[in-house]
């Protein structure tokens, strides 16, 4: 079923409402009480005591066969206040609908005032979609519009959706957006719902629940983090809020990223700060504006092929800034991050030395920049360039392709696949 922002008058229209001067002094803010730190638990588990009722003290929560372990972190603090709780593990990645009418018919089974989600992006989007389905069963969740379109109405039964989150970097937790997957189409096709009652109510950012997170998932959920920073700041929805925190998430995450990924759990403070920076790169694109082109082509390439949707959306990521490039400069703004001076260079020169440094970034933590040289899983190149159409079709269809500071045609995003395959240099 289509969605509606693959409509062709919205599609034709944005490019007028989504100018920066226009649109990004018509941003919204929203972010949920975020509680940070060792005392988050406790300092929550007071809120719920003080705001619920005793007899209404009933939480779901929603995990995954991987990130149910985590749930024995909360236990104590329900049990402190009294809360009830039940638990349900049947999220699966990439949040097929199939899973959502599950876990809406687990919370109609239960009717908990609360809903506590324990995991990475799948778990948090999960979550969002079955209160959704909970409170208005009757939803059509692919023609949820954001708020421009209607208020959803949610919060009649769920008092508070509470996000814990045990990855880095998917942003879930303070964004108004929930990724599913339409399996009725073929291939099955990553979908986005937006709309700002999707929200957590409270995150909790304990360092204790992401000291583990293997290598991989730290850098890619890492470099998702800087994709959502990057490429927000150079697509055309931002006003002066985004602007600084972008900017500030991108300066933690090089800071921190490397040695996140190299100590792991012995480096605590480089994963509290990654824990910090993520959490603000989702509420400075996803949450509030929108991460740009990058991400269109890697939604439609990590689906196509399987890969993780950090390590794609950021194999994009030098492509998406140098195709915007063309028409602002607002990438110049980034190179001081980067350690790279701008003064006495040629604007051609300076670009090319920026998107070889982020490159070099990307590479540092073992990312890739060009599809033949992605390992997890090999793609070769005759499956993928058998591939473009369906490439180009998704990412055309995308629903942040609606939201690029330089509006993009399909005739442009093959030749930006095209030029992926090997590391070209954006030249058009
Ligand atoms: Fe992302």
């Amino acid at each position: 079923m289509p969605t509606w922002y693959e409509s062709q008058i919205i599609k034709d229209l944005m490019p007028i409402l989504g100018a920066r001067a226009v649109r990004g002094l018509e941003t919204n803010f929203f972010l949920s009480r975020i509680y940070t730190g060792k005392s988050a638990l406790l300092k929550v588990a007071r809120y719920l005591e003080a705001t619920i009722s005793k007899e209404e003290r009933k939480a779901l929560i929603i995990t995954d066969s991987f990130t149910k372990k985590f749930v024995k972190n909360v236990e104590d603090f329900l049990k402190l206040i009294e809360m009830d709780y039940k638990i349900w593990s049947g999220v699966l990645p990439e949040v097929p609908v199939s899973t959502i009418d599950e876990g809406a018919k687990a919370c109609n089974e239960y009717n908990p005032k609360v809903i506590i989600a324990i995991g990475g992006g799948s778990v948090m989007d999960t979550a969002k979609m079955v209160m959704v389905k909970y409170e208005k069963p009757k939803q059509n969740l692919f023609m949820i519009l954001p708020s421009i379109g209607a208020a959803l109405g949610l919060r009649q039964k769920i008092k508070y959706l509470i996000a814990i989150p045990t990855t880095a970097g998917t942003g879930s937790e303070t964004a108004t957006a929930a990724l599913i997957t339409d399996t009725s189409r073929d291939p099955p096709k990553k979908v986005e719902v937006v709309h700002e009652e999707l929200l957590a109510d409270i995150t909790i950012l304990d360092p204790e629940f992401v000291k583990d997170l293997p290598p991989f998932l730290t850098k890619a959920t890492g470099l998702d983090a800087l994709a959502h920073a990057m490429g927000s700041f150079t697509t055309n929805w931002g006003n002066p809020y985004f602007d600084a925190t972008n900017k500030t998430t991108i300066e933690e995450i090089v800071k921190y990223l490397s040695r996140s990924y190299k100590y792991g759990g012995k480096d605590i403070e480089a994963r509290s700060h990654m824990q910090i920076a993520s959490t603000w790169a989702a509420f400075g694109s996803y949450g509030n504006m929108a991460p740009g082109i990058n991400h269109a082509l890697g939604h439609s390439f990590g689906k196509i092929f399987s890969v993780h949707h950090g390590i794609a959306v950021s194999l994009f990521l030098p492509y998406g800034i140098t195709f915007k490039a063309k028409v602002t400069d607002r990438w110049i703004e980034l190179c001081p991050l980067f350690g790279i001076p701008t003064e006495n260079k040629s604007r051609d020169n300076l670009l090319r030395e920026f998107i070889q440094k982020l490159k070099n970034f990307i590479h540092s933590v073992e990312g890739s920049t060009c599809v033949k040289d992605i390992k997890e899983p090999i793609v070769s190149k005759q499956n993928y360039f058998e591939k473009l159409d369906k490439l180009v079709d998704y990412a055309m269809n995308d629903a942040v392709t609606l939201t690029t500071y330089r509006p993009i045609n399909e005739e442009q995003y093959r030749k930006i696949f095209e030029y992926a395959w090997d590391g070209r240099f954006i030249d058009f």
